[in-house]
This record gives C-alpha cells, structure tokens and sequence, in this order.
C-alpha cells in the first residue's frame, strides 16, 4: 500500500522582533488592547531585502536536513502563500530556483491560511497515486510589507507576522503506522469579500492605479467579527468531521494544531471541543498570524521540542479567507 508520511519538518522566522509596544508607537493601539483581543505580544519582521520566497527556502533547508534530503531527493514542490514576491510567476519557482532543484515541477497555492493544507492534501494524493515519491511542501508570508502601519490600518497590522515553515513528505508502505490519514476541504465564496486584498487585481481597467494606493483599496480588508463568527463553527466542524471519516475520537488526538489565527477565536475552538489546554497548540504570543505558514511552522517547533513525537496522532486545522477551512489528520 502507497501512504504519505512526514520525513521531516523546519521552520524559518525573521530576526526582527517587533513587539505591541513597538507597534503603539507608529499607531493608535496598546499592549493591552492587541493581547486582550489576540493574544499577540510580538511577531517577527522580515528584513528589506526578504520575501516569502527567501523564508520559504530557510523552512525548506531546515525540513530537508531533518528529512536528510538532499536537492535531487525532491520529486515536486508545493508553495502556499499570499503574500508572493512577485504576481507572476509564483514562489514555487523561485524556490525551485534558489535551491537549485532542477527542472522539478513546482505548484502555487493560493489559498490563505488554509494554503498548507491543501497543499498538503495535494502532496499526500501525488504520492499515494504513485506519481511522486518525495514532495517538498512549503507555507511563507512576508505580511509586513503589505499592512498599513497607521491608525487606519491598525485593525490588521496588529494581527500579522511573518515567517516560513516546510514539511518533507515521502511515500510509506505504512507498516510502522506514521502516514497522512485523510484531508477535508471547504469553501464558501459568498465570504471572499470579508476577508481580502480586493486590488490591484486583473478585473480592473488598469489592473494597478495610484488611486488605488491612494483611497487604500489596495491595503488589506477583515470584517473581523464575520470572521470570528465563522471561525468558531467551522475549526470545530471540520476536525470532527474528519475524525469521523475515519472512525476516530477526538480523545484520541494527542495535539490538535489549529492555524494561528487569533487566540480568543483558538480558546473558543478548545471550548467546544472541550478539549484540554495541553491538546491545542498555540504560538501565536511570539509570531501573529502566519497565514500559511503558522501550521508548519507550530509543528516544526513541536516536533523540535519533542512535545510531537513519531506515533502521537495529529489533526491539523484552518480557516481563513474565501472563506476557506480544512482540516488534515495525521499519525506523525
Ligand atoms: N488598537 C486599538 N483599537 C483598535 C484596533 C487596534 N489595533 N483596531 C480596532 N480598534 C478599535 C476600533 O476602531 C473600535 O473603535 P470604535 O469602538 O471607536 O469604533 C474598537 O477598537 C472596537 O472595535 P471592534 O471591531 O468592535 O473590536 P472587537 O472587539 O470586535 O475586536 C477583532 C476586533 C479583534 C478583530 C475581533 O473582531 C476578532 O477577534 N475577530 C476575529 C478576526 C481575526 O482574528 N482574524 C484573524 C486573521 S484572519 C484568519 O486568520 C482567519
């Protein structure tokens, strides 16, 4: 039998720590009110000459070490991200590029916070189909550049970070239990609009004004309580539906790990799941909100401290733009 297991995790944050204090100095907000609402003390900066692409490839090195790949080891390459250097091409190429991985197929993932785990449920249905052996699978944001670090923009700017983290994932006969068990995945479109970036975008004649940096359409857009709303019924939803799809309990999960999205809307997750503190990770105090890459790099940082170990059963979850949820459940 063809199964997906994780051969390796790494995570790559940016040295630049910037704190709520730092932020309460270029806008109207305090310490207070961003960790009262987000649970958020600080999140890390990416420097002037770094995009997503350049986390993305740290992530990708560290995951390869662990994994002890080596460049010609990897088959294909996955890349979710919002935040690209470039409109086009995507991340994945230049990724491809900088690792020097040939002329390896690269896809990029355009699906928010949940980018990872569909990229991930990509990865796992190439391998189980025998099309590939090894794919390399990556979420990174730079979400600095694009927030608006004033009193209007202050509503997003606090929420976000950036950072990159990659999962190495190899084929499996399955006999020692460690595989990817099964992937759920939804959308609902009537949301798009609730949580966006609505310009520059093709559907405009141009496609990029002045104007539209100018009346700030071009800055990024929450209806936060719509969000929240939407948040806390369907993290809960899809993790027990994809428990259920396989006849397991929640009992049974070790460590659920839920995009870090906003630690009231992950306590209100935990409550109704009623599950235990120590069974839902959160890091959101020390990087924001990742986007893509908040779940690989929570689980690279679990697996490094040891807290995940090879056997603990694993379910990953997301929600986000589009409106978007997955969740993926894992024998690590
Ligand atoms: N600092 C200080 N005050 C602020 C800030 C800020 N950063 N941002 C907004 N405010 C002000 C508002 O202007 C408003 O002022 P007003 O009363 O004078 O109009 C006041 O604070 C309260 O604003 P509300 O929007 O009512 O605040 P609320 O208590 O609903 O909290 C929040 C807003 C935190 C966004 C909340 O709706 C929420 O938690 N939503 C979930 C959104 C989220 O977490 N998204 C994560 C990113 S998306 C994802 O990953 C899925």
């Amino acid at each position: 039998m063809r199964l997906t297991r994780i051969a390796g995790t790494g995570h790559y944050v940016p040295e630049r720590i910037v704190t709520n204090h730092d932020l309460a100095g270029m806008m109207d907000t305090s310490d207070e009110w961003i960790r009262e609402r987000t649970g958020i003390v600080e999140r890390r900066f990416a420097s002037a000459d770094q995009g997503s692409t350049a986390m993305g490839v740290e992530a990708a090195r560290a995951a390869m070490a662990e994994a002890g790949w080596e460049p010609a080891d990897v088959q294909f390459v996955i890349f979710a991200t919002v935040s690209p250097d470039m409109y086009f091409p995507g991340d994945g190429v230049l990724l491809q590029k900088e690792l020097g991985l040939g002329t390896t197929g690269a896809l990029d993932v355009r699906n928010q916070c949940t980018g990872f785990l569909y990229g991930l449920s990509v990865a796992d249905a190439y391998v189980r189909m025998g099309m590939y052996d090894r794919v390399l699978v990556v979420g990174a944001e730079c979400q600095s550049s694009g927030l608006r670090l004033d009193d209007e923009g202050r509503d997003m700017a606090v929420l976000f970070g950036d950072g990159g983290g990659a999962a190495c994932l190899e084929v499996t006969d399955g006999e020692d239990g460690s595989a990817l068990i099964w992937h759920q995945l939804h959308s609902d479109g009537r949301f798009a609009e609730e949580l966006c970036i609505r310009k520059p975008g093709a559907i405009n004649r141009p496609w990029l004004t002045a104007e539209m940096i100018e009346d700030r359409s071009s800055a990024p857009f929450m209806n936060g309580r719509e969000v929240f709303r939407n948040a806390v019924k369907r993290f809960p939803e899809v993790i027990n539906e994809v428990l259920a799809e396989k006849g397991f309990t929640k009992d049974q999960v070790d460590m659920v790990i839920p995009h870090q999205a906003n630690l009231r809307i992950t306590e209100a997750v935990r409550k109704r799941l009623e599950l235990p503190e120590e069974k839902v990770f959160s890091n959101i105090e020390k990087y924001g909100n990742t986007t893509a890459a908040s779940i690989p790099i929570a689980l690279s940082e679990l697996v490094d401290s040891g807290t995940v170990e090879r056997g603990h059963l694993l379910c990953l979850a997301a929600f986000g733009s589009g409106f978007t949820w997955a969740a993926s459940l894992l024998r690590y």
